[in-house]
Protein backbone atom coordinates (compact mmCIF):
# COMPACT_ATOMS: atom_id res chain seq x y z
CA UNK A 1 0.00 0.00 0.00
CA UNK A 2 1.14 3.18 -0.98
CA UNK A 3 2.78 5.41 1.63
CA UNK A 4 0.52 8.69 3.05
CA UNK A 5 2.17 11.49 2.49
CA UNK A 6 4.77 12.67 5.09
CA UNK A 7 5.00 8.73 5.79
CA UNK A 8 2.13 8.11 8.10
CA UNK A 9 -1.64 8.47 8.59
CA UNK A 10 -3.14 11.10 10.82
CA UNK A 11 -5.82 10.23 13.03
CA UNK A 12 -6.68 12.54 15.36
CA UNK A 13 -10.58 11.56 16.04
CA UNK A 14 -11.21 10.48 19.54
CA UNK A 15 -15.01 10.88 20.22
CA UNK A 16 -14.84 9.55 23.82
CA UNK A 17 -13.05 12.99 24.34
CA UNK A 18 -15.01 15.26 27.24
CA UNK A 19 -14.53 19.08 26.04
CA UNK A 20 -14.17 21.49 28.53
CA UNK A 21 -18.01 23.90 27.55
CA UNK A 22 -16.33 26.23 29.75
CA UNK A 23 -13.30 26.70 27.13
CA UNK A 24 -13.73 29.12 24.89
CA UNK A 25 -15.75 28.57 21.30
CA UNK A 26 -15.11 29.49 17.91
CA UNK A 27 -17.30 29.47 15.17
CA UNK A 28 -16.33 27.48 12.21
CA UNK A 29 -18.07 27.75 8.33
CA UNK A 30 -19.05 25.48 6.51
CA UNK A 31 -15.11 25.10 4.95
CA UNK A 32 -13.55 24.91 8.46
CA UNK A 33 -15.88 22.01 9.82
CA UNK A 34 -14.78 20.30 6.61
CA UNK A 35 -11.10 20.76 6.56
CA UNK A 36 -11.30 20.18 10.33
CA UNK A 37 -13.00 16.48 9.92
CA UNK A 38 -10.15 15.93 6.30
CA UNK A 39 -7.60 16.27 9.02
CA UNK A 40 -8.63 14.03 11.79
CA UNK A 41 -9.44 11.43 9.23
CA UNK A 42 -5.75 11.79 8.07
CA UNK A 43 -7.13 13.00 4.55
CA UNK A 44 -4.77 15.83 4.68
CA UNK A 45 -1.63 14.32 6.12
CA UNK A 46 1.18 15.05 7.61
CA UNK A 47 -1.21 18.12 8.82
CA UNK A 48 -2.32 17.57 12.13
CA UNK A 49 -4.27 21.00 12.52
CA UNK A 50 -5.04 24.22 11.43
CA UNK A 51 -2.04 25.82 10.08
CA UNK A 52 0.01 28.11 11.86
CA UNK A 53 1.47 31.31 10.75
CA UNK A 54 5.36 29.37 9.52
CA UNK A 55 3.49 26.60 7.75
CA UNK A 56 0.85 28.89 6.16
CA UNK A 57 3.93 31.38 5.10
CA UNK A 58 5.88 28.55 3.23
CA UNK A 59 3.01 27.10 1.79
CA UNK A 60 1.65 30.28 0.24
CA UNK A 61 5.18 31.57 -1.08
CA UNK A 62 7.16 28.43 -1.12
CA UNK A 63 4.34 25.57 -2.35
CA UNK A 64 5.95 23.31 0.98
CA UNK A 65 5.61 23.04 4.64
CA UNK A 66 7.40 24.53 6.84
CA UNK A 67 9.46 21.04 7.05
CA UNK A 68 9.85 21.19 3.17
CA UNK A 69 7.36 18.90 2.39
CA UNK A 70 5.08 20.06 -0.72
CA UNK A 71 1.83 21.53 0.27
CA UNK A 72 -0.32 23.78 -1.77
CA UNK A 73 -3.06 25.35 -0.08
CA UNK A 74 -3.23 26.49 3.03
CA UNK A 75 -5.27 24.81 5.66
CA UNK A 76 -6.25 28.08 7.74
CA UNK A 77 -9.07 28.57 10.65
CA UNK A 78 -10.17 32.30 10.10
CA UNK A 79 -11.45 33.49 13.40
CA UNK A 80 -13.56 36.71 14.10
CA UNK A 81 -11.72 39.58 15.35
CA UNK A 82 -14.04 39.53 19.29
CA UNK A 83 -13.32 36.03 18.99
CA UNK A 84 -9.84 36.43 18.73
CA UNK A 85 -9.63 39.03 21.67
CA UNK A 86 -10.46 36.75 24.21
CA UNK A 87 -7.82 34.20 23.58
CA UNK A 88 -4.40 33.35 24.14
CA UNK A 89 -1.21 31.18 23.02
CA UNK A 90 -2.10 27.91 25.28
CA UNK A 91 -5.05 27.75 25.52
CA UNK A 92 -7.73 25.06 24.50
CA UNK A 93 -10.59 25.79 22.09
CA UNK A 94 -13.64 24.61 21.55
CA UNK A 95 -14.47 24.27 17.50
CA UNK A 96 -18.43 25.00 17.27
CA UNK A 97 -20.53 24.78 14.03
CA UNK A 98 -24.36 25.30 14.17
CA UNK A 99 -23.99 24.88 18.32
CA UNK A 100 -22.38 22.02 18.37
CA UNK A 101 -18.74 20.94 19.50
CA UNK A 102 -17.14 19.25 16.49
CA UNK A 103 -13.78 19.70 17.90
CA UNK A 104 -11.41 21.08 20.17
CA UNK A 105 -7.65 22.73 19.23
CA UNK A 106 -4.79 24.10 21.25
CA UNK A 107 -4.06 27.30 19.95
CA UNK A 108 -0.32 27.65 19.12
CA UNK A 109 -0.34 30.53 16.99
CA UNK A 110 -2.81 33.65 16.27
CA UNK A 111 -1.62 35.78 12.90
CA UNK A 112 -2.91 37.99 10.76
CA UNK A 113 -2.67 36.96 7.18
CA UNK A 114 -1.77 39.23 4.02
CA UNK A 115 -4.96 37.99 2.17
CA UNK A 116 -3.58 40.13 -0.78
CA UNK A 117 -0.81 37.85 -0.81
CA UNK A 118 -2.57 34.95 -0.58
CA UNK A 119 -4.88 36.06 -3.53
CA UNK A 120 -2.47 36.13 -5.75
CA UNK A 121 0.43 33.37 -4.86
CA UNK A 122 -2.84 30.64 -4.10
CA UNK A 123 -5.50 32.17 -6.92
CA UNK A 124 -3.34 33.71 -9.53
CA UNK A 125 -5.44 36.60 -8.89
CA UNK A 126 -7.19 39.55 -6.36
CA UNK A 127 -9.78 39.38 -8.65
CA UNK A 128 -13.37 39.25 -6.09
CA UNK A 129 -15.25 37.81 -9.23
CA UNK A 130 -13.14 34.48 -8.81
CA UNK A 131 -15.16 32.98 -6.00
CA UNK A 132 -11.99 31.31 -4.08
CA UNK A 133 -10.81 34.88 -4.01
CA UNK A 134 -14.34 35.92 -2.85
CA UNK A 135 -14.15 33.23 -0.10
CA UNK A 136 -10.95 34.20 1.37
CA UNK A 137 -11.96 37.92 1.43
CA UNK A 138 -15.00 37.07 2.98
CA UNK A 139 -14.00 34.71 5.60
CA UNK A 140 -12.54 36.56 9.30
CA UNK A 141 -9.26 38.15 8.57
CA UNK A 142 -7.52 36.75 11.64
CA UNK A 143 -5.90 33.44 11.88
CA UNK A 144 -5.43 30.45 14.64
CA UNK A 145 -3.45 27.44 13.89
CA UNK A 146 -2.90 24.55 16.31
CA UNK A 147 -3.18 20.88 16.55
CA UNK A 148 -7.10 19.67 16.76
CA UNK A 149 -9.13 16.76 17.88
CA UNK A 150 -11.93 15.91 16.41
CA UNK A 151 -14.67 14.54 18.95
CA UNK A 152 -17.84 14.13 17.11
CA UNK A 153 -18.08 13.33 13.18
CA UNK A 154 -19.86 16.21 11.26
CA UNK A 155 -23.66 14.33 10.11
CA UNK A 156 -23.55 12.99 7.04
CA UNK A 157 -27.47 13.64 5.50
CA UNK A 158 -27.02 12.75 2.19
CA UNK A 159 -25.26 9.52 0.91
CA UNK A 160 -23.69 8.74 3.68
CA UNK A 161 -22.36 5.04 3.39
CA UNK A 162 -20.20 6.76 0.49
CA UNK A 163 -18.27 8.72 2.81
CA UNK A 164 -15.09 6.51 3.42
CA UNK A 165 -11.76 7.50 5.75
CA UNK A 166 -8.20 7.42 4.08
CA UNK A 167 -8.07 4.40 6.15
CA UNK A 168 -10.94 2.60 5.04
CA UNK A 169 -10.34 3.22 1.36
CA UNK A 170 -7.17 1.53 2.05
CA UNK A 171 -8.78 -1.28 3.46
CA UNK A 172 -11.02 -1.71 0.99
CA UNK A 173 -8.45 -1.49 -1.88
CA UNK A 174 -7.03 -3.98 -0.15
CA UNK A 175 -9.80 -6.38 0.34
CA UNK A 176 -9.74 -5.90 -3.49
CA UNK A 177 -6.46 -7.23 -4.15
CA UNK A 178 -5.73 -3.52 -6.02
CA UNK A 179 -1.92 -2.79 -6.05
CA UNK A 180 -2.65 0.51 -8.37
CA UNK A 181 -5.54 2.28 -7.91
CA UNK A 182 -6.22 5.82 -10.09
CA UNK A 183 -8.03 8.45 -8.43
CA UNK A 184 -10.60 10.78 -9.87
CA UNK A 185 -11.29 13.89 -9.01
CA UNK A 186 -14.45 15.70 -9.93
CA UNK A 187 -17.19 18.67 -8.98
CA UNK A 188 -19.20 17.99 -12.39
CA UNK A 189 -21.80 15.19 -13.39
CA UNK A 190 -19.34 12.85 -15.26
CA UNK A 191 -19.41 13.37 -19.21
CA UNK A 192 -17.95 11.43 -22.29
CA UNK A 193 -14.53 13.28 -21.92
CA UNK A 194 -14.35 12.33 -18.41
CA UNK A 195 -15.13 8.73 -19.01
CA UNK A 196 -12.81 8.52 -21.66
CA UNK A 197 -9.82 9.80 -19.45
CA UNK A 198 -10.61 7.14 -16.55
CA UNK A 199 -11.21 4.80 -19.06
CA UNK A 200 -8.09 5.17 -20.71
CA UNK A 201 -6.26 5.40 -17.58
CA UNK A 202 -8.19 1.65 -16.30
CA UNK A 203 -6.61 0.41 -19.17
CA UNK A 204 -3.25 -0.05 -17.27
CA UNK A 205 -4.17 0.13 -13.52
CA UNK A 206 -6.42 -2.31 -11.01
CA UNK A 207 -8.89 -0.23 -9.97
CA UNK A 208 -10.50 3.51 -10.47
CA UNK A 209 -11.69 5.75 -7.27
CA UNK A 210 -14.32 7.75 -8.46
CA UNK A 211 -13.93 10.46 -5.58
CA UNK A 212 -16.08 13.62 -6.23
CA UNK A 213 -16.10 16.53 -3.90
CA UNK A 214 -18.99 17.20 -1.95
CA UNK A 215 -17.97 20.08 -0.23
CA UNK A 216 -19.11 23.36 -0.33
CA UNK A 217 -18.34 24.60 -4.28
CA UNK A 218 -19.86 27.59 -5.81
CA UNK A 219 -23.45 28.74 -6.59
CA UNK A 220 -24.43 27.37 -10.23
CA UNK A 221 -22.08 24.20 -10.15
CA UNK A 222 -24.53 21.14 -9.66
CA UNK A 223 -25.70 19.79 -6.52
CA UNK A 224 -23.46 17.02 -5.04
CA UNK A 225 -26.74 15.01 -4.22
CA UNK A 226 -27.88 15.51 -8.33
CA UNK A 227 -24.43 14.44 -8.91
CA UNK A 228 -23.96 11.73 -7.00
CA UNK A 229 -27.22 9.67 -8.28
CA UNK A 230 -26.01 10.33 -11.86
CA UNK A 231 -22.29 8.84 -10.45
CA UNK A 232 -24.76 5.45 -9.99
CA UNK A 233 -26.74 5.82 -13.01
CA UNK A 234 -23.34 5.70 -15.52
CA UNK A 235 -21.37 3.11 -13.28
CA UNK A 236 -24.08 0.48 -13.38
CA UNK A 237 -24.80 1.15 -17.04
CA UNK A 238 -21.15 1.59 -18.73
CA UNK A 239 -18.41 0.96 -16.31
CA UNK A 240 -16.75 -2.60 -14.86
CA UNK A 241 -18.15 -2.19 -11.09
CA UNK A 242 -15.46 -4.53 -10.11
CA UNK A 243 -13.07 -2.02 -11.03
CA UNK A 244 -14.68 1.13 -10.08
CA UNK A 245 -15.15 2.34 -6.51
CA UNK A 246 -17.47 5.48 -5.93
CA UNK A 247 -16.78 7.47 -2.31
CA UNK A 248 -16.69 10.86 -1.65
CA UNK A 249 -14.35 13.78 -0.69
CA UNK A 250 -16.28 15.86 1.56
CA UNK A 251 -13.75 18.74 1.03
CA UNK A 252 -14.63 22.33 0.05
CA UNK A 253 -13.83 22.95 -3.71
CA UNK A 254 -11.06 25.83 -3.63
CA UNK A 255 -11.35 27.11 -7.63
CA UNK A 256 -7.25 27.41 -7.71
CA UNK A 257 -6.58 25.29 -10.73
CA UNK A 258 -2.82 24.57 -10.31
CA UNK A 259 -2.65 24.90 -6.74
CA UNK A 260 -5.44 22.51 -6.45
CA UNK A 261 -4.17 20.30 -8.66
CA UNK A 262 -1.38 19.65 -6.48
CA UNK A 263 -2.79 19.20 -3.19
CA UNK A 264 -5.81 17.00 -4.83
CA UNK A 265 -3.20 14.50 -5.81
CA UNK A 266 -1.51 14.48 -2.47
CA UNK A 267 -4.89 13.57 -0.35
CA UNK A 268 -5.56 11.20 -3.07
CA UNK A 269 -2.75 9.24 -2.38
CA UNK A 270 -3.41 9.47 1.01
CA UNK A 271 -6.52 7.93 0.44
CA UNK A 272 -4.35 4.86 -1.22
CA UNK A 273 -4.38 6.30 -4.77
CA UNK A 274 -1.13 5.60 -6.34
CA UNK A 275 -2.60 7.67 -9.81
CA UNK A 276 -4.60 10.93 -10.26
CA UNK A 277 -5.80 11.90 -12.72
CA UNK A 278 -5.10 16.09 -14.01
CA UNK A 279 -6.67 16.65 -17.30
CA UNK A 280 -7.62 20.22 -18.82
CA UNK A 281 -8.13 23.26 -16.47
CA UNK A 282 -8.57 20.89 -13.62
CA UNK A 283 -10.32 22.95 -10.68
CA UNK A 284 -10.25 25.86 -12.97
CA UNK A 285 -12.45 28.18 -13.23
CA UNK A 286 -13.44 31.24 -15.83
CA UNK A 287 -10.00 32.36 -17.93
CA UNK A 288 -8.08 32.08 -14.75
CA UNK A 289 -5.24 29.74 -15.34
CA UNK A 290 -4.09 28.35 -18.76
CA UNK A 291 -5.73 25.08 -20.53
CA UNK A 292 -2.57 22.98 -18.82
CA UNK A 293 -1.07 25.16 -15.95
CA UNK A 294 -2.12 22.57 -13.70
CA UNK A 295 -0.24 19.81 -15.14
CA UNK A 296 3.04 22.21 -15.54
CA UNK A 297 2.68 23.25 -12.28
CA UNK A 298 3.89 19.14 -10.88
CA UNK A 299 7.48 20.34 -12.97
CA UNK A 300 8.05 22.24 -9.30
CA UNK A 301 8.65 18.96 -7.36
CA UNK A 302 10.35 15.86 -7.91
CA UNK A 303 7.93 12.07 -8.34
CA UNK A 304 9.61 11.57 -5.50
CA UNK A 305 8.33 14.19 -3.43
CA UNK A 306 5.21 13.91 -5.05
CA UNK A 307 4.89 10.20 -4.22
CA UNK A 308 1.59 9.81 -6.46
CA UNK A 309 1.77 9.17 -10.55
CA UNK A 310 0.32 12.14 -12.05
CA UNK A 311 -1.58 11.27 -15.27
CA UNK A 312 -1.69 14.00 -17.50
CA UNK A 313 -4.16 14.19 -20.24
CA UNK A 314 -4.84 16.55 -22.97
CA UNK A 315 -8.31 18.09 -24.15
CA UNK A 316 -10.67 15.36 -24.45
CA UNK A 317 -13.48 15.06 -27.14
CA UNK A 318 -15.71 12.93 -29.45
CA UNK A 319 -14.70 13.11 -33.38
CA UNK A 320 -17.35 12.74 -35.63
CA UNK A 321 -14.99 11.45 -38.14
CA UNK A 322 -13.15 9.06 -36.25
CA UNK A 323 -16.19 8.03 -34.45
CA UNK A 324 -14.54 7.61 -31.34
CA UNK A 325 -13.05 9.49 -28.13
CA UNK A 326 -9.82 11.21 -28.81
CA UNK A 327 -7.55 14.00 -28.13
CA UNK A 328 -5.12 16.12 -30.29
CA UNK A 329 -2.57 13.05 -29.24
CA UNK A 330 -4.52 10.39 -31.15
CA UNK A 331 -6.92 12.52 -33.61
CA UNK A 332 -5.92 13.83 -36.94
CA UNK A 333 -9.04 15.95 -37.47
CA UNK A 334 -9.60 19.48 -37.00
CA UNK A 335 -12.04 20.84 -34.55
CA UNK A 336 -15.00 21.37 -37.06
CA UNK A 337 -15.57 17.51 -36.45
CA UNK A 338 -15.35 17.71 -32.63
CA UNK A 339 -17.79 18.07 -30.27
CA UNK A 340 -17.21 20.40 -27.23
CA UNK A 341 -19.50 21.93 -25.24
CA UNK A 342 -18.51 24.09 -22.33
CA UNK A 343 -19.98 23.58 -18.68
CA UNK A 344 -21.97 26.62 -19.07
CA UNK A 345 -23.59 25.99 -22.60
CA UNK A 346 -24.74 22.40 -21.17
CA UNK A 347 -26.35 23.83 -17.89
CA UNK A 348 -27.89 26.29 -20.38
CA UNK A 349 -29.49 23.49 -22.33
CA UNK A 350 -30.35 21.08 -19.30
CA UNK A 351 -32.36 23.70 -17.69
CA UNK A 352 -33.93 23.68 -20.68
CA UNK A 353 -34.67 20.20 -21.17
CA UNK A 354 -33.04 19.82 -24.12
CA UNK A 355 -30.79 16.68 -24.29
CA UNK A 356 -26.93 17.26 -24.76
CA UNK A 357 -25.37 15.00 -27.69
CA UNK A 358 -25.34 11.74 -26.65
CA UNK A 359 -21.38 11.96 -27.69
CA UNK A 360 -21.07 14.55 -24.74
CA UNK A 361 -22.97 13.09 -22.46
CA UNK A 362 -24.56 9.94 -21.65
CA UNK A 363 -28.41 10.14 -22.31
CA UNK A 364 -29.63 8.62 -18.95
CA UNK A 365 -27.37 11.04 -16.98
CA UNK A 366 -28.71 13.94 -19.15
CA UNK A 367 -31.99 13.04 -18.45
CA UNK A 368 -31.31 12.43 -14.70
CA UNK A 369 -29.75 16.01 -14.42
CA UNK A 370 -32.72 17.30 -16.48
CA UNK A 371 -34.98 15.90 -14.12
CA UNK A 372 -33.11 17.14 -11.33
CA UNK A 373 -31.88 20.77 -12.37
CA UNK A 374 -35.58 21.96 -13.25
CA UNK A 375 -36.93 21.03 -9.77
CA UNK A 376 -34.48 22.34 -6.97
CA UNK A 377 -33.87 25.62 -8.86
CA UNK A 378 -37.69 26.54 -8.93
CA UNK A 379 -37.97 25.23 -5.09
CA UNK A 380 -35.16 26.94 -4.30
CA UNK A 381 -36.13 30.37 -6.24
CA UNK A 382 -33.33 30.56 -8.62
CA UNK A 383 -35.40 31.31 -10.95
S1 LIG B 1 -12.63 19.86 -11.45
O1 LIG B 1 -12.81 21.25 -11.01
O2 LIG B 1 -13.03 18.90 -10.46
O3 LIG B 1 -11.28 19.65 -12.01
P1 LIG B 1 -14.20 18.57 -13.50
O4 LIG B 1 -15.08 17.76 -12.64
O5 LIG B 1 -14.82 19.08 -14.75
O6 LIG B 1 -13.65 19.80 -12.71
O7 LIG B 1 -12.93 17.76 -13.96
C1 LIG B 1 -12.50 16.57 -13.41
C2 LIG B 1 -11.18 16.13 -14.07
O8 LIG B 1 -11.41 15.90 -15.47
C3 LIG B 1 -10.07 17.16 -14.01
O9 LIG B 1 -8.82 16.50 -13.91
C4 LIG B 1 -10.16 17.87 -15.35
O10 LIG B 1 -8.94 18.41 -15.73
C5 LIG B 1 -10.56 16.71 -16.27
N1 LIG B 1 -11.34 17.12 -17.46
C6 LIG B 1 -12.56 17.71 -17.49
N2 LIG B 1 -12.99 17.88 -18.75
C7 LIG B 1 -12.01 17.39 -19.56
C8 LIG B 1 -11.84 17.27 -20.99
N3 LIG B 1 -12.77 17.66 -21.87
N4 LIG B 1 -10.68 16.74 -21.44
C9 LIG B 1 -9.71 16.31 -20.60
N5 LIG B 1 -9.82 16.39 -19.25
C10 LIG B 1 -10.94 16.91 -18.74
Amino acid sequence: MIKPHGGSLINRVNTELDHDPTKEQIQLDAIALSDLELVATGAFSPLTGFMVSEDYQSVVHHMRLSSGLPWSIPITLPVKDEEIQQINIGDTVNLVYEDIVYGVMEVRDIYTPNKEEEAKHIYQTTDLKHPGVKKLMERPTSYLGGPITLIQYPKKEQFHTFHLTPSQTREVFQRLGWQTIVGFQTRNPVHRAHEYIQKTALETVDGLLLHPLVGETKAGDIPSDLRMECYQILLENYYPTNRVFLSVFPAAMRYAGPREAIFHAIVRKNYGCTHFIVGRDHAGVGDYYGTYDAQIIFDHFTEEEIGIQILCFENSFYCRKCESMGTSKTCPHDESHHISLSGTKVRAMLREGVLPPKEFSRPEVAVKLIEGMTKPLVETGEF
